[in-house]
């Protein structure tokens, strides 16, 4: 969906506060009703660009799971993206952007085996795994498609750590390439996932010091890989600042470099949050303003079920942007409210010490920065409070 200019309405002021990476005319004419995500494809494509620079010799298959709004689909695939899906349903809405699903990296490692023997129809022919199970579901329902098998990593350095469900260990993973091909499946690559917002660049140089030493068994077992797959896991920014792109790119490239025994033919990483989150805002309105025992509550018309279900997941772990459409907002003093959402159920709360005007009263907007990852494809409509809208748009 492109925004409606028809609706062309007064353009809310722009903030002080507003994030230097959004256009400052992001907003403009978006007269439409709250709550509604507004993001900029033009940071979209930059955001690739950048990763690339930064990057180079590994190809991003964007992780489809983080926000797959059609507009932000064919951006990726647009400036040359690749895609890594977790179900036959994204691999539907890749379709429905054309997308040809032999590029596509099918990476949920425990999947429905019939989304299995429907993507391989598709013509999709890669699939991770990490357990034996999992390989035999592969050999029967796609056989001799290929396979990479994800290692379990160090991921203490996340804010969402992924290891304790997925992962084979080390030695597990080489055994399970060569039940791979004893299956008569292709032994094709190794993956692993560092957690998502990892903040540690260590984490990936110690991830692929594991892979390297497991590299130089596979190859004196006669198995060479075709493809590494690094995942995801790089940061966005959100309130408190994290290593930069070219940072961690520096560490990757260093490390594929000094640490592996050779240079698969493909290396390729499922980034998701990093390419997103920052390119697009939720703004939504204040319902109603209440003090509870002394504490300052706002109820806004977004809340964790319906598009910030990760603030449930990392309750204080890291802060939203978060300022106000009020004249007032950089001129009143500021106090700590708790900001909860429409639906009757106290869990439905998504910030605590939120620093806002003392002025906040109902019908003012509250906007929430870095609200384009994992928001809109987490959203229900709990209590019947719907998802947000969306309203991406380029401005270069
Ligand atoms: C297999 C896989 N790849 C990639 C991602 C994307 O991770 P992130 O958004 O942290 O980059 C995820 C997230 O859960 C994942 O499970």
């Amino acid at each position: 969906m492109t925004p409606s200019l028809t609706s062309l309405g007064a353009a809310p002021a722009v903030p002080a506060a507003w994030p230097q990476t959004l256009p400052p005319d992001l907003l403009a004419g978006l007269d439409v009703p709250t709550p509604f995500l507004a993001g900029d494809l033009g940071l979209v494509a930059d955001r690739f660009h950048r990763f690339g620079a930064a990057l180079p010799r590994v190809r991003p298959h964007y992780a489809v799971k983080c926000n797959s709004a059609p507009e932000v689909l064919r951006t990726v695939h647009a400036v040359g993206g690749g895609f890594e899906i977790a179900s036959l349903g994204e691999l539907h809405m890749l379709l429905d952007v054309g997308v040809d699903p032999a590029g596509v990296l099918y990476s949920n490692t425990v999947k429905p085996a019939s989304h299995v023997a429907a993507a391989a129809d598709a013509g999709l022919w890669r699939f991770s795994a990490d357990s034996e199970g999992e390989l035999h579901k592969i050999a029967r329902e796609a056989p001799g498609s290929a396979v990479y098998i994800r290692v379990r990593v160090d991921d203490s350095g996340s804010v969402f750590p992924l290891s304790r469900k997925f992962g084979a260990e080390a030695h597990h993973a080489r055994a399970l390439l060569h039940e791979a091909e004893r299956l008569g499946l292709q032994p094709y690559g190794l993956t692993f996932h560092v957690g998502s917002q990892c903040v540690a660049t260590s984490a990936w140089r110690q991830a692929l010091a594991a892979v390297a030493r497991l590299m130089r068994q596979l190859q004196r077992d006669g198995i060479r890989l075709e493809m590494l797959d690094i995942g995801g896991g790089f940061p966005a920014r959100y309130g408190d600042p994290v290593p930069t792109i070219d940072q961690i790119g520096e560490v990757v490239e260093k490390s594929l470099d000094e640490l592996l025994p050779y240079q698969p033919p493909l290396v390729v990483a499922e980034p998701g949050r990093h390419m997103v989150a920052e390119t697009a805002v939720m703004v939504t309105t204040v319902l109603g303003r209440e003090e509870r025992a002394g504490e300052e509550w706002l109820y806004v018309d977004v809340g964790a079920y319906n598009g910030f279900m990760e603030t449930q997941q990392s309750v204080g772990q890291w802060r939203f942007p978060l300022w106000s459409s009020r004249a007032d907002h950089d001129v009143v003093e500021q106090v700590a409210f708790t900001v909860t959402g429409p639906s009757c159920d106290s869990s439905d709360t998504m910030f605590y010490g939120a620093a806002l005007p003392v002025t906040m009263a109902e019908g003012d907007r509250l906007f929430i920065a870095s609200a384009g990852a994992y928001t809109l494809s987490y959203a229900s409509s709990f209590n019947g409070f719907p998802p947000p809208a969306t309203w991406y748009r380029r401005s270069r």
